[in-house]
């Protein structure tokens, strides 16, 4: 964990967050105290459209910022952008303020910032314990697939196991953990991916919509277990629509629109900001990628890493699979 944040009480660190906000104007990309975050013209086009264009933006560490904004504002291609799971045109971003622009998804990981997708991920063919296992791979910067073949990660083994049984714990999967991650709740699969996040041991979390579908009997422990990461030390940037969630847990409110950043302030007073009225009136509600198509997608990714497992282990099953991130990086 980052400086001296470990010794800092619990308790201390919601306050320790608000402090630093205090006397911030409310001016898009205003600097903070401490960013553990910093991006500068981030430009991302769609053919014609320009899904992302912001010019500057600073997450505060140890603080638990909301990123929010009307549907099709650029939330997901922001994030994308800087998790290194899409190319951006253009753009320049320091993590630790070290420039981390144009470093792959695996080694963003590595470095200590992970993110989750706002259509859970969980690969429903393997188990709970697979896909804990897969997010260990991250840090260990072994192949996707590879990360399945016993033995492959010789005496790390032992420690990841230990490592994602502590988090299945914590998470309440435990008694999940040989189920097939197709059997979960929406909500459980939430859970799922945030605990496999956290297996890199990341500094900033990046949650895309973490509650969204979740049933409202696990939204509060979705709600605490965020909450847990910022007393925990990490620094947490969440995507959420619901206003409620977002006055709830977070300590301070970027807003998107139109792919820039046009408004930041806290969750108390940023709704009835102009600018954010504003855009949300002018809002047309296009949805990026269908259900069925990311389902589709997710699909053909499972069929591949089946056919890559038969093959290791001398049965039939395939042909060569197609380059693993391929296939998680066209998903949201
Ligand atoms: N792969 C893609 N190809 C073409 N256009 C895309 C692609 N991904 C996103 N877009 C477009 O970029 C814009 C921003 O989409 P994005 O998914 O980032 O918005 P968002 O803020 O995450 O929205 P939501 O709140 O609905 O999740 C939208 O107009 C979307 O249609
Ligand atoms: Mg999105």
């Amino acid at each position: 964990m980052h400086d001296a944040e470990t010794t800092v009480a619990a308790t201390d660190r919601k306050a320790a967050a608000l402090a630093a906000f205090k006397d911030l104007a409310r001016d898009p990309g205003v600097p903070k105290p401490d960013p553990i975050l910093v991006a500068d013209n981030v430009v991302r086009r769609f053919g014609g459209l320009t899904a992302v264009e912001v010019n500057h933006v600073e997450v505060q560490r140890g603080s638990i910022t909301a990123l929010i904004g009307p549907n099709g504002a650029g939330k997901t291609t922001f994030f994308n952008q800087l998790t290194g799971f899409d190319t951006a045109d253009s753009g320049t971003w320091t993590f630790n303020g070290r420039p981390i622009n144009g470093v792959p998804a695996h080694k963003v990981a590595r470095a200590g910032m992970v993110r989750t997708f706002q259509l859970t991920k969980a690969l429903s063919r393997l188990t709970v314990m697979e896909n804990m296992r897969l997010g260990a791979q991250q840090q260990k910067g072994e192949n996707f697939w590879r990360a399945l073949i016993p033995g492959v990660w010789r005496g790390q083994e032992e420690e990841i196991t230990e490592r994602a049984e502590e988090l299945l714990v914590r998470f309440k999967l435990d008694a999940k953990r040989d189920d097939f991650a197709g059997s979960l709740s929406g909500g459980q699969r939430k859970l799922l991916e945030m605990a496999r996040a956290l297996m890199v041991r990341p500094e900033l979390v990046m949650l895309d919509e973490p509650m969204a579908g979740v049933n409202p009997a696990l939204t509060q422990s979705l709600l605490g277990h965020v909450k847990d990461l910022r007393e925990q030390g990490m620094t947490v940037l969440f995507v959420e629509h619901d206003m409620d969630m977002v006055r709830d847990i977070s300590d301070w409110v970027i807003v998107m629109a139109q792919g820039a950043v046009i408004a930041e302030g806290p969750p108390s007073t940023i709704m009835s900001d102009e600018r954010v009225i504003d855009a949300y009136l002018g809002a047309h509600h296009d949805a990026p990628l269908s259900e069925s198509e990311l389902e589709a997608q997710l699909h053909e990714a499972e069929a591949a890493l089946e056919a890559e497992i038969h093959e290791t282990d001398g049965t039939t099953g395939g042909t060569s699979a197609p380059e693993p991130e391929t296939a998680e990086e066209k998903q949201k």
